[in-house]
């Protein structure tokens, strides 16, 4: 993948972050995915300003922004769990019809998460990776 396609990729995934807010959301379970969404979207935003050099490349906080979207990705069949909406969720109700599809998804990006950044070049196939994960979950079960 070109870098100019991942700045893109990276960018149209963490938008709604900023656009969205979760203020009015009465449901527990449904703030806290969206609240985990937001930050693995937070862990994303760090290593995109990295592979876009606006930020300098450091091993450490690039690995842990990997390793948490790693530990969030585990928590995320559990999150989703309960069929429970909000006019504010952008979660699809095709995520219960199909839950055990979407699980895999999740695990998927755990695996892509399951990644060593050691050098800078291992930063953007890493990148790319991820955001493949995120674009296949979000494009089926993501408003
Ligand atoms: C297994 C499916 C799945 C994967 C993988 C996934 N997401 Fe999500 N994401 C969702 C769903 C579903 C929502 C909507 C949740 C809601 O609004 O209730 C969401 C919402 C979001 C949001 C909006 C959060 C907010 O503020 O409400 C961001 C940002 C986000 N995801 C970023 C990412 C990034 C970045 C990745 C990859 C590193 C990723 N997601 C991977 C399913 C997934």
């Amino acid at each position: 993948m070109r870098l100019t396609t991942l700045v893109i990729l990276i960018g149209t995934l963490v938008a709604s972050a900023a656009a969205f807010a979760h203020s009015g959301v009465a449901n527990p379970a449904v703030l806290q995915r969206m609240e985990a969404m937001k930050q693995i979207g937070d862990q994303m935003k760090v290593l995109g300003s990295m592979a876009k050099g606006q930020v300098a490349f450091d091993a450490g906080a690039a690995q842990a922004a990997v390793d948490a979207i790693a530990a969030q990705a585990a928590q995320v069949p559990d999150l989703f769990r309960e069929p429970v909406t909000d006019p504010k969720s952008e979660a699809l109700p095709s995520i219960w019809e199909s839950y055990g599809d979407f699980t895999l998804k999740a695990e998927a990006l755990q695996v892509a998460a399951n990644a060593q950044i050691s050098a800078e070049r291992d930063l953007a196939p890493t990148v790319a990776a991820l955001g493949a994960a995120c674009k296949a979950c979000h494009s089926h079960y993501k408003d």
